[in-house]
């Protein structure tokens, strides 16, 4: 199969090495494509010699590329406002297209999706690894062999420590036009993975959110009012425990502060700056077509990162806990302990039963690598009983609670999920 990435950041680089070196064999990594030529070379240099090579392409060359390189698929890792442009006018192109979540941002761009995908009869995957970390394939096989009886209602906490949930306030991510907010960047995946585990849609949407932590007033409380706009520059970087140090970071330099003259983008700026737009506090409840109701909380602040996750059943309750980091000290986050997930059932009438916790190797706790062996493999995989592979449908309810959530903070009103569907004009199959 043939390959391009466009938007070669952070993250294309796991594509990239899937294609190019742990899932080389049958697979041809042919173009990258961004709007900075630095990270373009950067990315080509890394790819391992081989025939030709990669061809590199400007974003406005992107048709071109499509043409003279033909990629069977289009893989898309720009920032999340921006993928619409690139699903659209790859599916347009005849090609298919794998995308990093969100698939989308908001019900506009969501129709251009949806209407592309149906005109061309291409396919749209979105690359949801959260289903593939063992520990959660495993709740997916508890709740499917009926372990707690019919679900009823769900308690789901997610908690970012104050290094990653700072880092969602430093660039792109704080800008609620571009990422859609932490309710659709960040918890399209803890919303489609209840989509999956309930085997459900969302049906209403109620949301509350405010942003409490990082803003100016804080910076003050903090002592850090004499805050510049990047971390780089700062005049108070050496006692602000929220930095991030470009210059000192190997890859974050090369990728980000040597690319910078390029397109002026700014990978530090200040987490508490006064023109951040979305929310740090979320709380969300849901009906879901299937009346499973969810209780659900983001905290982009807490002193520990991780997820808390209850299902009630007709039989009884499960529980799963993850602590991925215990605490930040001093800006250094601790991961150390070997025991950090646990799940427990209890059933009615008896004691809790701590179970064995299905784990793996890799990122996102074992999730990534799984993940990327039925993308670039399939062939060497067991066939799939836990339906993890995501088309453009799962892509599409995945952001629509948190498009409803978002709807909801801003009117104070609950939201039908149908009824928006129908304003928009955007027809999707439960
Ligand atoms: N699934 C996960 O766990 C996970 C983890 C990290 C990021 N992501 C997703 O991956 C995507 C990329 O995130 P990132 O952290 O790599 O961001 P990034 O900012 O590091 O990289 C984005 C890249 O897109 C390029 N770009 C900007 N405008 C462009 C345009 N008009 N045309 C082409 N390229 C353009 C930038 O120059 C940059 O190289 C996002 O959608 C993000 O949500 C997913």
């Amino acid at each position: 199969m043939r390959y391009a990435i466009v938007g070669v950041g952070g993250r294309h680089a796991m594509f990239r090495k899937a294609i190019t070196e742990t899932h080389a064999e049958g697979n041809d990594l042919v173009a990258l494509c961004d709007v900075n030529d630095s990270r373009l070379a950067l990315s080509a240099g890394k790819v391992p010699k081989r025939g030709n090579g990669v061809a590199t392409y400007d974003a406005s060359d992107f048709d071109r590329m499509i043409a003279e390189q033909e990629p069977d698929t289009v893989i898309v890792t720009t920032p999340d406002h921006l993928h619409h442009e690139y699903i659209v006018a790859a599916l347009k192109a005849g090609r298919n297209v794998m995308t990093e979540k969100p698939m989308t941002v908001d019900l506009d761009k969501l129709r251009a999706i949806l209407d592309a995908q149906r005109e061309s009869g291409k396919t749209v995957t979105v690359t949801f690894n959260y289903r593939y970390t063992p520990a959660r394939t495993q709740l997916k096989d508890l709740l499917l062999s009926g372990a707690i009886g019919e679900i009823t209602a769900v308690d789901f906490r997610w908690y970012l420590d104050r290094v990653h949930g700072a880092d969602y306030f430093r660039r792109w991510h704080r800008d609620k036009e571009k990422s859609g907010g932490l309710l659709v960047h960040k918890s399209t995946h803890h919303f489609d993975l209840m989509n999956w585990w309930v085997a459900s849609t969302p049906k209403t949407v109620s949301a509350m959110g405010k942003r409490v932590f990082y803003t100016p007033e804080m910076a003050e409380a903090l002592g850090l009012g004499g805050h510049g706009e990047r971390c780089h520059t700062c005049p108070v970087f050496d006692r602000c425990e929220y930095r991030l140090d470009l210059a000192n970071d190997p890859a974050l330099r090369e990728l980000y502060l040597e690319a910078e003259d390029d397109d002026g983008y700014l990978r530090d700026k200040c987490v508490f700056s006064g023109d951040i737009s979305i929310e740090d506090t979320m709380q969300v409840q849901v009906r879901y077509a299937n009346d499973v109701f969810l209780n659900y909380t983001l905290c982009a602040y807490s002193p520990w990162e991780g997820l808390e996750i209850k299902f009630h059943g007709t039989k009884g309750e499960l529980t799963h806990r993850h602590v991925e980091v215990h605490g930040v000290f001093g800006g250094v986050r601790d991961k150390s302990a070997e025991e950090n997930m646990t799940t427990v059932l209890h059933l009615h009438g008896r004691r809790p039963e701590p179970l064995e916790v299905w784990a793996g190797e890799g990122d996102h706790g074992g999730a990534d690598p799984v993940m990327l062996g039925y993308l670039f493999e399939p062939g060497s995989m067991a066939p799939d009983k836990y339906s993890r592979a995501s088309t453009h449908k799962e892509g599409a309810w995945s952001i629509l609670t948190g498009i409803a959530a978002n709807t909801s903070i801003a009117t104070g009103q609950t939201v039908d999920v149908d009824r928006m569907l129908a304003e928009a004009g955007i027809v999707l199959e439960r």
